[in-house]
């Protein structure tokens, strides 16, 4: 029986553990969990969303108080039109968690950039430009495109210097999406270094509909190396969603994947940027706390723990803060629910909205609990405290077991000596 570890990922000039751990907004894939990933040989990811306000909590910036300032005079009005990001300020923010990540990068393995091009932050060209440049002009390893199609991405970064250099990705859930994708970047040149191939069984949001469930990650790739194979492309494949064991892993990589993209897995790991008492929400989860819906307002369905706090909260928009998902026109759903519910409660104290999401401030505030479909087997990989908690997990530990364990084993830590 075949384990991770008796195969090599090989990107360019890179030989690693092929181990992927994605990307997971708003900094749960922090900087300590990728550089863990790093550090054992593999592959990690920062995320992209939301920095102005990670950097604030990680350097103690005060990029989105500058923000709010410039913009509090339009706090009551519903038209956020005018409400534009600096796009110095922003590159200034995405250099510094890029650059100080990159600083501290040990080990043979690389650090990329999860970036998310539905985060449109009312200009949508213009900042996701900054946004790649920055990243690469600080270091990165490399940028994996996600939720979205990036139909014109590479076109933003072909004038970078390094275009060519950075290994740079896409992640889609479908045959159609990767053709869009290349024929789309044709004119430039230069094809992905990798594809991650995600599955209706990921966390965050999903590349499907609300029929995620008839989709399934096996046939979606077998589907994309014949078409690929057909004409006469070699990218290397990485599937992600549901790859939960080791012997998960190893199966996909016997059957030609080049890697694989693991998250759930990871979001009791220590380094993960969760809260502790959140972590163990999703310990505690069983299967049916688990639910894929339509309240955020990217218009993606996205898998959560169906007590997250951020179901049918109904806090008051805080784009002059954040504003990230507002679109080129400065509207955001959650906006247009929100003034619903105002509008046909006018003596309400406080509100409730069922059907979005704020997602910038619950995403920011960890209210919004997205995880994988599998959370609910989390419980199997570690052990109860005297307490009854759950341990948290060192990123090593869930790492080595991905890359060692065979079939359905599941490596437990070890047990904690009381201290004497
Ligand atoms: C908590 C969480 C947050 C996530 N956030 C993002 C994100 O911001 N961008 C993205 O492209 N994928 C995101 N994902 C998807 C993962 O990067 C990954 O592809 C997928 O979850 C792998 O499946 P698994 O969780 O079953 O291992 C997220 C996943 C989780 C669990």
């Amino acid at each position: 029986m075949k384990c991770v570890d008796d195969f090599r990922l090989r990107l360019g000039r890179h030989e690693l553990v092929p181990i992927v751990i994605g990307g997971m907004g708003v900094d749960i894939s922090t900087a300590e969990l990728a550089l863990e990933a790093a550090r054992l040989g593999g592959v990690g990811h920062i995320s992209d969303a939301m920095v102005p306000t990670v950097a604030d909590r990680r350097f103690k910036t005060h990029f989105v108080k500058e923000k709010l300032k410039q913009y509090k005079y339009n706090v009551a009005n519903d038209d956020k039109s005018g409400v534009k990001f600096d796009l110095a300020r922003l590159a200034e923010a995405t250099q510094m968690h890029v650059g100080r990540t990159m600083e501290a990068k040990r080990g043979s393995g690389l650090i990329l950039i999860n970036c998310m091009e539905k985060l449109t932050m009312n200009a949508p060209k213009e900042t996701l430009r900054v946004r790649l440049h920055s990243a690469l002009d600080a270091g990165i390893d490399g940028i994996t495109l996600a939720a979205g199609l990036h139909l014109g991405s590479f076109a933003l970064i072909e004038d970078h210097p390094r275009f060519r250099d950075a290994k740079l990705g896409i992640i889609v859930s479908s045959l159609r999406a990767l053709q869009l994708f290349l024929k789309k970047s044709a004119r430039t040149g230069r094809l992905p270094d990798y594809v991650v191939i995600e599955g209706p069984l990921a966390g965050g949001h999903l590349g499907f509909g609300m029929d995620w469930a008839k989709f399934d990650l096996v046939t979606i790739v077998a589907e994309i190396r014949a078409w690929l194979a057909a004409e006469q492309l070699d990218i290397p494949l990485i599937p992600a969603g549901g790859i939960f064991t080791g012997g998960d892993a190893a199966t996909f990589l016997d059957n030609g994947a080049a890697a694989v993209q693991v998250a759930t897995r990871f979001t009791v790991s220590k380094e993960c940027g969760l809260p502790d008492d959140v972590k163990q929400e999703y310990y505690k989860a069983g299967e049916d706390d688990i639910e894929v819906n339509g309240i955020s307002p990217t218009g993606y369905p996205m898998r959560m723990l169906k007590n997250s706090p951020a179901i049918g909260d109904g806090i008051r928009p805080n784009c002059e803060a954040y504003g990230y998902i507002l679109d080129a026109n400065g509207n955001c759903q959650y906006i247009q629910a929100y003034n619903r519910e105002v509008a046909a409660h006018p003596d309400a104290k406080k509100i409730r909205v069922w059907d979005k999401t704020c997602l910038c401030t619950q995403m920011r505030n960890f209210e919004l609990w997205t995880c994988g479909h599998y959370t609910y087997r989390l419980k199997d990989t570690t052990r109860r405290l005297p307490d009854d908690s759950y341990a948290l997990l060192s990123a090593e530990h869930i790492f080595d077991d991905y890359r060692f364990s065979k079939g359905d084993a599941i490596a437990l830590p070890a047990i904690q000596e009381p201290a004497p």
